[in-house]
């Protein structure tokens, strides 16, 4: 006969009871592990893409003054974090490391503060609140919303990626007003700029409207990042691999 035996991972240091004796005899205490859990959970809650999940601060290499600036203001944030006046927001070109910086810093904070964090993709969020929308009521579902008004901290990435309807926009407004007059920290990407380059490039302003852009310069520090389309660094790298590989 075939035995199978499966191996769960007990905790050594409370035998998988949450509690661990301690130098005193008949005296226990909560265990870490307790706590490791939670954080564990708090990380799978928070909508960080795949692709993202591997992003620290120690794999981030800046190329360029601007992108150095910025990491030391994640590590700076999530020193002082709950202690933090306002959010950041990353605004900058394709690839110089916005989401990156973002993800490294919401992680950070989850696992060192133990509060609930989530990522949001500005346009899932739109499409979330559109699809929830109930036109007999007038108000989105708050099974979307309450999530993104209560996490401690929230990443909307790529702010002003879509134009919203005038609803919508009023609908952000109002979840950022919330999130602010309770004090909750929000840490925006955006590829949109205050100032345009060329003629017809539209700003930040053009994409999110005027109101709210005034709100966040309120709410956030900016952080203006410059540099080289780091994807393209990888694409190269991985191109010199195979090249390499194949003259093997
Ligand atoms: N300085 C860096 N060091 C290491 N990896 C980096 C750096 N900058 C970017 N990356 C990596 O390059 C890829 C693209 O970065 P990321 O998605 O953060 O860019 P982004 O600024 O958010 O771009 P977009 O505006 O297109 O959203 C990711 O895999 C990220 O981990
Ligand atoms: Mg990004
Ligand atoms: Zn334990």
């Amino acid at each position: 006969m075939n035995i199978k035996i499966i191996e769960t991972a007990v905790c050594p240091k409370c035998n998988g009871s949450g509690w661990e004796l301690t130098e005193t005899i008949g005296k226990v205490r909560r265990c870490s592990c307790l706590e490791s859990a939670r954080v564990g959970k708090l990380l799978a809650e928070a909508r960080i893409p795949k692709r993202y999940e591997h992003c620290d601060l120690d794999s981030y290499l800046p190329n360029h003054e601007s992108q150095k600036t910025a990491k030391r203001f994640v590590q700076h944030f999530t020193k002082q974090y709950p202690q933090v006046d306002g959010g950041l927001m990353f605004l900058g070109p394709c690839g110089v490391g916005k989401t990156h910086l973002a993800v490294s810093l919401l992680k950070l904070v989850i696992r060192e503060s133990g509060d609930s964090g989530l990522f949001y993709d500005f346009r899932d969020l739109l499409r979330e609140i559109q699809a929830s929308w109930n036109s007999v009521s007038q108000t989105s579902e708050m099974e979307v919303l309450r999530p993104v008004l209560e996490a401690k901290i929230l990443i909307l990435d790529e702010l002003g990626a879509n134009k919203p309807t005038e609803w919508v926009r009023e609908t952000i407004a109002h979840i950022i007003n919330c999130r602010y007059n309770d004090k909750r920290v929000t840490i925006f990407t955006s590829n949109y700029l205050d100032s345009v380059g060329k003629p017809g490039e539209e700003s930040l302003t053009d994409r999110i409207g005027t109101r709210l852009r005034s709100r966040l310069y309120e709410m956030c520090r900016d952080l203006e990042m410059r540099g080289i389309d780091f994807r393209q660094e990888i694409r190269q790298s991985k191109n010199s691999v195979y090249k390499r590989q194949s003259e093997i």
